[in-house]
């Protein structure tokens, strides 16, 4: 049985890759499935904690039991989701794959294909809705960050994972290390886990339930301090 070290903490978790559309038919996206950040959801309702899960697309994943889902397709409205959730909860998980850019211009119909070269798309840089919440953190509210990292070796990963636990602020980093079966659209996932004190230890590979488990041990210790 899993342990009961949740029960009535409010929890929020982002989940899924958001899309940011370019005409009614088309849209920048990621690989995002949504099975990690549902995973999360799942496994801290089944530890007692009362779960708002914000979905942005995944593979058309079923709502875990006993969660409230809420969705957020593109990454600004996952950011007004996030906002409006989170002030009252204990702990905030962003694993969602939240696009850096959306398109400046929705086209209103869809593009036409035309004889001559294609206009560039101009982009547009989207909020950091970690950073954000960060910033307005209740007092006490645990954050919880992702990094999706590439690298040519291990340290190069976490290396760039410390200076963005630095950056965003955050307790928790979660670290994927992206390729090989893992991280997005698999079944298993890998990597570490930083926080804020200095502390790391890796996450052996396993399913996203046994991830999720090791986030939510390392999560219930912060609380319980
Ligand atoms: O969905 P799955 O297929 O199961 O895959 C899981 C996952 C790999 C998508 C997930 O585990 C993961 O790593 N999610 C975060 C991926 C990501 O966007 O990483 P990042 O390094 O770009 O962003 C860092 C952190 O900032 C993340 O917590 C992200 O949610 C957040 N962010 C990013 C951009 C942005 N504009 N706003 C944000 O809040």
């Amino acid at each position: 049985a899993l342990p009961r070290d949740l029960e009535g903490v409010r929890v929020v978790v982002s989940a899924g890759g958001t899309r940011e559309p370019l005409d009614p038919v088309r849209y920048l996206g990621n690989r995002s499935s949504g099975k990690q950040g549902y995973a999360l959801a799942r496994t801290a309702a089944q530890r007692g904690a009362r779960v708002t899960l914000v979905s942005a697309h995944t593979v058309g994943l079923p709502a875990p039991a006993g969660v409230d889902l809420v969705h957020a397709g593109t990454a600004e409205e996952l950011r007004d989701a996030m906002h409006a959730a989170s002030p009252n909860a204990g702990v905030v998980v962003m694993a969602a794959a939240v696009a850096d850019f959306r398109p400046s211009t929705r086209a209103e119909y869809k593009i036409k294909k035309t004889d001559s070269d294609p206009d560039p798309v101009s982009l547009t840089r989207n909020p950091d809705i970690l950073a954000e919440l960060v910033a307005v953190r209740a007092p006490g509210q645990v954050i919880v960050g992702f990094a999706a990292e590439t690298g040519d070796s291990n340290a190069d990963v976490l290396e760039h994972a410390r200076a963005k636990l630095k950056r965003k602020g955050c307790d928790l980093l979660v670290v994927n290390a992206v390729g090989e079966g893992r991280a997005f659209e698999t079944e298993d996932n890998a990597g570490w886990l930083l926080s804020a004190d200095g502390g790391e230890r890796p996450i052996e590979l396993g399913s996203k339930a046994h991830m999720a488990s090791d986030i939510w041990d390392a999560v219930a210790q912060l609380i319980q301090q």
